[in-house]
């Protein structure tokens, strides 16, 4: 018998909750791909009753992948219930995720409801699930700061009326390692039907220890299921990060002896996704996935590695996904080659004209750039997905002058539901001219919150990824654009953003 460590992923969920990192439905498509590539145990796709586009998502992908059980997010009422299981109606494995708030905290602020009011709520919406599906999760949210006899009472009834998973979230990363592995615990050691259900571990990075705090919930606790997202996406501080969970069962395989099935290779590829599809910047140092997780820079390092990998690398970084950056394509790659590459980055086009499309941008690329790395294949796959989406501010071209001492200018043509607008500003720089150029014609009266600019693959002659994020009416998006000249990147990542906080999100918020 060997002991699995199930890996349950909610980038689409969880991770999509955190300001500015919505999704459309293609995009979250695409990412759910990349997660069965991955061999995730379980996606949580979305939250379908929080809104018609959530509902779409979840259908789309249960209807689509078949190796990985598709979960959707439930809050403890039928309406929402029914809602979830009508979403994963063509899912070959289904989860309803279902949950209430159990901290006196959440139930009498919140909630306004008496614990007996939640323990019978709690109780009902798994029964009225257990109809629906076979595979049951429930959820106490804020677990952590509830009262444990009140837990133990809860969690006994749900695992009665047929839970399958019951998941102990720290729902505002309070805990501590120690504590929370002992809280896990002490509740299945209580809990008189606990060996009924798989025991999962929910925690966010408020403290930075989401990651320390799971694994603590699976060597202390017994937990057999981590919740996680890539990148360690979410709201606030973040959720557990997939990559630094997954590679620390891995290489001390000797200390939590646990199984995985994980393909790790594909670890990579999913965080560059997730990154360039939400404009969340992964940081160089970021375990695993950072530009510098690999890299030895320091001379004594460096020689160490030579002689000998293991004397400073713990993991081999092509288990993970990198490789020698490597110039995989160029001008005189043709259309088979460009569409094999496409292929081995998991990169999934609906037909030959998206394909033609894409190879087009490409070419138009590889004659302004000799170099084509995996990443700019990425980037550019991500613009091709947005401009077919009939976006209504579209990017055509752009000239800027900007010389010492002067104020420089920039000028823009771009379309506005199909046509053609021009707009002409100064700004502070050329980047500042360019954003004043188009806003001066949006007028969308929006504030950026936050603009970031990142060399695709390392060198000036690397294509720079700019983030913009902004805000309007308590409204926060991301916007995402890439091109080797960064004034014209910048112009993309705003024109993106307005696109997004043009499109409605009326949305029920999972802990609200
Ligand atoms: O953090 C949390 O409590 C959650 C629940 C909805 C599971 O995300
Ligand atoms: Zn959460």
């Amino acid at each position: 018998m060997t002991d699995q460590l199930i890996i349950f992923d909610t980038t689409l969920r969880d991770g999509e909750q955190s300001p500015g990192a919505s999704m459309t439905r293609d995009e979250k498509l695409r990412i759910a791909r990349q997660l069965e590539r991955l061999k995730v145990d379980v996606i949580e796709a979305g939250f379908a009753a929080s809104s018609n586009g959530d509902f779409e998502a979840v259908q789309l992908i249960a209807n689509t992948i078949k190796d990985s059980t598709i979960c959707s997010l439930s809050r403890a009422n039928d309406k929402d219930i029914a809602r979830a299981a009508e979403a994963l109606k063509g899912a070959n494995r289904a989860r309803i995720h279902t949950f209430i708030a159990t901290s006196a905290l959440h139930m009498e602020k919140k909630l306004r409801m008496t614990p007996d009011q939640v323990f019978e709520q709690a109780k009902q919406a798994v029964r009225f699930a257990r109809n629906l599906v076979d595979d049951i999760e429930f959820s106490p949210e804020d677990g952590y700061r509830s009262d444990p006899d009140f837990l133990c009472r809860v969690i006994e009834a749900v695992i009665k009326e047929g839970a399958t998973t019951i998941n102990v979230p720290d729902t505002v990363g309070y805990a501590i390692p120690e504590l929370y592995g002992n809280f896990i615990k002490n509740l299945r050691e209580r809990v008189p039907n606990s060996d009924k259900a798989v025991w999962s571990v929910h925690c966010h990075n408020d403290l930075g220890m989401a990651v320390a705090n799971s694994l603590a919930g699976v060597k202390i606790g017994g937990a057999r299921q981590v919740e996680c997202t890539i990148n360690g996406l979410g709201e606030r501080a973040g959720n557990c990060s997939l990559e630094e969970v997954v590679m620390a069962v891995k290489t001390r395989r000797d200390y939590f002896g646990l199984d995985l099935g994980i393909d790790t290779r594909h670890i990579l590829a999913a965080s560059r996704m997730v990154s360039q599809t939400t404009g969340f910047v992964v940081q160089p140092n970021k375990a695993v996935v950072g530009a510098n997780a690999f890299a030895h820079a320091s001379g004594i390092h460096q020689y160490g590695v030579l002689k000998a990998r293991d004397t400073y690398e713990i993991m081999r970084a092509e288990d993970v996904g990198w490789t020698a950056n490597k110039i995989v394509l160029g001008k005189l790659s043709g259309r088979n080659a460009f569409k094999q590459r496409l292929q081995e980055l998991g990169v999934q086009m609906e037909s030959e004209a998206e394909i033609n499309a894409a190879f087009t941008r490409f070419k138009e690329l590889a004659d302004r750039k000799s170099e084509i790395f995996d990443e700019d294949i990425l980037a550019l796959v991500s613009e091709e997905n947005v401009s077919q989406h009939k976006e209504q501010f579209v990017f055509v071209s752009l000239s800027q002058h900007s010389e010492t001492g002067e104020r420089p200018q920039a000028s823009i043509v771009f379309t506005v539901d199909g046509k053609e607008v021009k707009g002409s500003s100064e700004g502070n720089g050329p980047v500042d001219a360019s954003l004043k150029a188009i806003e001066a014609h949006v007028k969308s009266g929006a504030e950026m919150v936050l603009y970031s600019v990142n060399a695709i693959s390392g060198s000036t002659e690397s294509q720079g990824e700019v983030t913009v994020r902004l805000q309007n009416s308590g409204r926060v998006v991301n916007g995402v654009g890439a091109d080797p000249d960064i004034v014209v990147a910048s112009a993309k990542a705003y024109l993106s953003a307005l696109n997004k906080l043009q499109s409605k999100a009326d949305r029920v918020a999972a802990q609200g």
